[in-house]
């Protein structure tokens, strides 16, 4: 049977998200420069997309830049950006054909204005679509993000509005860029490094990781659907006991008979 087939779909993560890795590494191996793999990657993000849009996934978040990722040498972060702004131009239509709406999380001030501009035009377009969501994190660091959340807390407090007893995590929460989205059930990192390299540290609290040493360029639907069938097979607790958990699925079912 198919990978496909094998996926319960009765019990898909709602939402998944994934840390893109391995572009580099893709185009040395082959001899190429850098920037070959990040094209190459865009193949793999159109696969994953669909993929996700296929199995009828609610939310997926793509790692596409992060805060750090400005450090790098100023000929890769253009290529990059350049990469951003063609691959949502010519996926237009294919985000409307599949009811795919496209969001963003991160500093998008920090983006040159064209890919402002491209951005922001597709989030309109878009912005009535049903189906899948995908959120691009885009200059995100979770560091950053949570700054934000606590100055907008201190301010907030600072004249009077909040009390300071009044902050907890639900609170927290409404104030993080992923407001209104649950959190990823499932984090894949690909290229076969175990980091999180401050990737929505506050909201992976409770998600399952799923690490893979295939680099992001070679990154297909297969493998995607490896990730949600090893996801399906793992008993997820949240700090309860297996026996709490068996008791919480069967009243479940008692209910929605
Ligand atoms: C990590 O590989 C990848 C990135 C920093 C960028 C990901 C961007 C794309 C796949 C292309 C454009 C994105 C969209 C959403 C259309 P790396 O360069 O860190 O690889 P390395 O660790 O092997 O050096």
């Amino acid at each position: 049977m198919e990978l496909k087939e094998q996926i319960n779909r009765d019990k898909l993560p709602c939402h998944v998200a994934v840390i893109m890795d391995g572009n580099g590494r893709w185009a040395r191996k082959q001899g190429f420069a850098r920037v070959k793999g990040h094209e190459k990657g865009v193949g793999a993000v159109k696969a994953t997309v669909e993929a996700a849009a296929e199995l009828g996934l609610n939310y997926l978040t793509l790692y596409a830049f992060s805060t750090e990722n400005w450090k790098r040498p100023k000929y890769e972060i253009e290529s990059l950006m350049k990469l951003l702004v063609h691959a949502i131009h010519n996926e237009m239509a294919s985000l409307m054909e599949n009811n795919i709406r496209l969001t963003t999380i991160g500093d998008l001030n920090a983006l040159p204005s064209k890919s402002q501009k491209e951005l922001q035009r597709a989030m309109e377009t878009t912005s009535s679509n049903t189906g899948l969501t995908l959120i691009l994190a885009l200059s995100y660091s979770a560091h950053w993000e949570i700054v934000e959340a606590c100055k907008e807390l201190a301010e907030e407090v600072r004249i009077g509005k909040l009390a300071t007893e009044e902050i907890d995590s639900t609170l927290f929460a409404t104030k993080l860029s992923t407001v209104g989205i649950p959190d990823p059930e499932l984090l894949i990192r690909t290229s076969g490094e175990y980091r999180i390299s401050n990737f929505l540290l506050w909201q992976i609290a409770y998600s399952e990781l799923y690490f893979t040493p295939t680099l992001w360029p070679d990154f297909t639907k297969e493998d995607f659907f490896m990730a949600i069938l090893d996801f399906q097979n793992r008993e997820r607790r949240f700090g309860l006991t297996s026996e709490q958990i068996t008791l919480v699925e069967a009243t479940k079912k008692k209910r929605t008979k």
